[in-house]
């Protein structure tokens, strides 16, 4: 196993060892189908552009850069609503008996589907994205939802989930102790709980929710298509659990077969448990100990997903770590494009991608990374800006003051 340790930058990679071959079943077309079918029932449905990045890719040297821009999904600043949606629609569906290639959002807002099925109440933890989701889909739908945070969430975070219509606990855990939280509450209080990571007897959610992130990737993959682009060469995905960066390489991989994207995961130095499974022995599912602190809170967790673990040991093809600067510059750089590319902006979690790329393209101390990775003047990458300014008053600190300044 190769691992590469940049003491300048602080960035550090690991090969993995995908076997190159199709198939990865949950994310199989069929179920993304059937989760772009549902999403375009939903009030404000509407394709979340994908930005051409024509002069940031000719200032790094390779041959294109595309950003797929969820600020602009369901008006909700994240692409997280996307799983939570269609989670709480394949549950709704399941208890009434319905086949959900079948079932549409109003379906299920009716009146005749509230009397059937009572006062029922959506539980989940969050960093803010998936609580703001479910909040959301709950309220469209007439049904009531409670959000447990961890402690030190970012207020503005707070505000956006309780504005979606869910009652609101701040809990003085981390991440990974407000989901146990969240799954003993719906146990003891018979809530129904729609958590976007599985552990031991709690597989069926996830799934659905990884399932319901697949639109985002079907979307990107046809517009890719309209821009006459036949694959991209390079993905890279942030991952917190895992759930988005396995829901997305599945797809890439049903997609492309043997054929998909070099893929490169990214975790927060802090809180990089995929990292640590990867370098594992046998790759065993590893927890990230500590305060799992860093700016990408919507990346800060300990404990991996372990169905999107599957798909991620089986398929990357290198893991990173990066410290907040990353983040930081990734969103500095997508704020402001160079000549007429657009703008795209991106918080925390979403622009780690960027960051790194930059990185990777600009330093000479990471020459030897960037060629292992294949990225040349033939390379068209893929980033996924999984959210917009969620966290306004940081966004502002780092695009207009600077705030975590690049090393
Ligand atoms: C903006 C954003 N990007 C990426 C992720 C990572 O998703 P996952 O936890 O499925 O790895 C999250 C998770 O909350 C998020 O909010």
């Amino acid at each position: 196993m190769i691992e590469y340790l940049n003491e300048i930058t602080k960035i550090k990679a690991l090969a993995g060892s995908p076997g190159k071959k199709a198939g990865a079943g949950m994310t199989g077309l069929q179920h993304a189908e059937l989760a772009v079918r549902f999403h375009t029932t939903m009030p404000g449905y509407r394709v979340t552009p994908l930005a051409k990045l024509d002069q940031l890719a000719k200032s790094f040297g390779i041959a294109g850069i595309y950003v797929k821009d969820e600020s602009c999904r369901f008006g909700l600043n994240a692409f997280k609503v996307l799983g939570g949606a269609f989670a709480i629609a394949s549950l709704l569906a399941e208890k009434l008996g319905m086949d959900i290639s079948r079932v549409s959002f109003d379906m299920l807002r009716s009146g005749e589907v509230r009397s059937r099925l009572g006062d029922a109440v959506f539980v989940t933890a969050t960093d803010g994205n998936h609580g703001r989701g479910v909040a959301w889909t709950a309220e469209k739908l007439g049904f009531r939802s409670v959000v447990y945070l961890p402690k030190g969430a970012a207020a503005a975070r707070v505000d956006a989930i309780r504005e979606a219509g869910a009652e609101v606990i701040v809990t003085d855990l981390n991440y990974d102790d407000a989901v146990r939280l969240a799954a003993r509450m719906a146990e003891e209080k018979g809530w129904w709980l729609v958590q976007d990571t599985a552990f031991e007897g709690y597989e069926k959610v996830p799934a659905w929710i990884m399932q319901g992130y697949t639109t985002m990737a079907a979307e990107a993959v046809e517009q890719l298509r309209l821009y006459g682009e036949q694959r991209p060469t390079h993905v890279f995905l942030q991952a917190g659990v895992g759930s988005m960066a396995g829901a997305v390489l599945g797809y890439l991989v049903n997609r492309y077969g043997a054929d998909y994207p070099a893929t490169i995961i990214v975790e927060p130095e802090n809180a990089a448990c995929i990292y640590k499974s990867a370098g594992s022995e046998d790759k065993k599912l590893c927890k990230a100990e500590g305060s799992l602190e860093t700016i990408m809170a919507g990346l800060a967790c300990g404990e991996p997903c372990p169905i999107a673990w599957e798909i991620l040991r089986d398929y990357s093809d290198y893991y990173c770590t990066c410290p907040d600067y990353v983040a930081a510059k990734g969103m500095r750089i997508l704020a402001n494009p160079l000549g007429n590319d657009p703008k795209v902006v991106s918080g925390e979690s979403g622009a780690v991608g960027a960051g790194l790329l930059a990185i990777l393209m600009q330093n000479r101390e990471l020459a030897a990374m960037r060629d292992s990775f294949g990225l040349d003047e033939k390379s068209v990458v893929l980033l996924f800006s999984t959210e917009g300014n969620t966290d306004p008053g940081n966004y502002r600190d780092v695009v207009w003051d600077g705030k975590y300044p690049s090393v």
